[in-house]
């Protein structure tokens, strides 16, 4: 117990159970110890405590490291949080030099800089998964440049295009998910050890040498904000529910490919789970649950920003709300995106069925119009008699390059015979060089930008 002195009763067995975190900021154990060793290293060269009761710290503390890291000192629940947890443990071990570790520190400024500790690398460890679910959406982007499936708007077929057009939309979107996971970390790298409980304190603290011992890139400036940021959390959880929509949009084309109907993809054995009661299922759970638990990390941001709406300044016992939600999103956005990349790295793709699809559902329409356009008819002409040649496809059950010249020039004398090599499914696609289409000279240009961004990595 840290603070008794003022008290006279014990405190309520409930109230303790309720207000306790050890239980789940125990997970904070090392960022701590790491932070106390800079803290008592500062102390010392600010000759606020002698060398000998330096060193006598630090030894202990990282005696109390290796021995929970072997499992000899287990969290017992008698503490309230980790950070009574250690100091206790280090009175214990080496006496009164321990009772001075917590000079010139409050659990305020304590609590705050482990939690940007942790978040900081979890930033940079989601960041090496996303960038490794990158690297296999290059993959079967290199791969597939000529591999032809229906591109949809509305869930209807719209135009034909690649896998590697496709899969390259979700590349854009990944990268954009590294930026702003970078941004958060340079945003949040600012040491808020040595705020004290809210006002600083009068001991003479080197606060940026802190900082620097400890990889930030300087102090904060105001330790009324120090002690009371939970932005780089709520940054974090919004990065990570972003991370996780997007992850839920390539699950749920995944289910739908996967699908009897569509059957553009076959997911490995090894990603796919059976029925209890129907034999012939193979279902695309993971996929799914990928899904689900979008909605539970988008739960983790609502949570923390309403936990942090009404606090006013500066510590208030509310933030200690921000551990779980935060370590739930984080494991749980590492676990999505880890088998998501693992479930697409070993999915088959089905490019006959791929390629059919692509070439029935009028998908060759607009150029047909623009077919049109390239003979002299203007656009919306064009639109028109294209239209009406849809109509007659659809009461004749054919598609459009199954009309004969005859059929054809029956809806507009312009059609000629060079008409079928202007819609057919190579046509369409290789024809399409805009910068972002899926015309496979564009593409392989892209696939070159990409590389180079993967070989750079940071
Ligand atoms: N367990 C607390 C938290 O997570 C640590 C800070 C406690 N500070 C205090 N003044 N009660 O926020």
């Amino acid at each position: 117990m840290l603070w008794g002195g003022r008290f006279t009763k014990k405190t309520d067995d409930e109230v303790f159970a309720f207000n306790e975190s050890l239980s789940f900021d125990n997970r904070l154990f090392h960022q701590d110890i790491d932070g106390s060793v800079a803290h008592v290293v500062m102390l010392e060269k600010q000759h606020i405590i002698t060398c000998e009761e330096k060193d006598a710290i630090v030894k202990g503390l990282t005696t109390i490291a290796d021995e929970v890291d072997k499992g000899i000192l287990e969290f017992s629940s008698e503490y309230e949080d980790v950070h009574s947890f250690v100091e206790a443990k280090l009175i214990e071990k080496i006496g009164d030099a321990g009772k001075k570790m917590h000079t010139g520190r409050s659990r305020n400024d304590q609590v705050a800089l482990d939690m940007k500790l942790y978040v900081r690398d979890e930033v940079v460890a989601i960041d090496d998964l996303v960038y490794d679910l990158l690297k296999v959406i290059y993959r079967i982007m290199d791969e597939n440049v000529e591999t032809y499936m229906p591109g949809f708007t509305h869930l209807q077929k719209a135009q034909p295009t690649t896998i590697a057009h496709h899969f390259g939309a979700y590349f854009e979107m990944f990268k954009r998910d590294r930026s702003r996971l970078t941004d958060i970390y340079k945003r949040m790298n600012y040491c808020p050890l040595g705020s004290g409980a809210m006002a600083g304190t009068t001991y003479p603290l080197d606060r940026e040498y802190v900082a620097s011992m400890l990889g930030f890139e300087g102090a904060t400036l105001n330790s009324m904000d120090s002690v009371s940021d939970r932005d780089y959390c709520i940054e974090l959880l919004s990065a990570l529910s972003t991370i996780m929509m997007h992850l839920s949009r390539f699950s749920e084309e995944i289910i739908m490919w996967n699908s009897n109907e569509y059957r553009f993809i076959e997911l490995d054995d090894a990603y796919s789970t059976g029925s209890s009661i129907m034999p012939q299922k193979k279902n695309p759970d993971i996929a799914e649950l990928v899904r689900g638990k979008t909605g539970r990390v988008y739960g983790d941001l609502m949570s923390m920003l309403t936990t942090m709406k009404g606090i006013p300044l500066a510590y208030n016992k509310d933030m200690q709300e921000d551990k779980e939600v935060t370590f739930d999103a984080i494991d749980t956005v590492k676990d999505c995106i880890h088998l998501f990349t693992g479930m697409i790295d070993t999915m088959k793709f089905r490019k006959d069925i791929m390629a059919k699809s692509a070439m029935n559902g009028f998908t060759n329409a607009t150029d047909a119009a623009d077919y049109l356009v390239k003979k002299g008819m203007p656009f919306r002409d064009a639109h028109g008699v294209i239209g009406r040649l849809v109509l007659y496809c659809i009461d004749n059950d054919k598609c459009i390059e199954d009309c004969s010249i005859e059929e054809l020039k029956g809806i507009d004398e312009m059609f000629e015979s060079d008409i079928y090599d202007a819609i057919s499914l190579k046509t369409c696609v290789e024809k399409r060089l805009t910068k972002g289409a899926p015309g496979p000279d564009t593409m392989r240009e892209i696939l070159k930008l990409h590389k180079a961004y993967l070989d750079k990595k940071n």
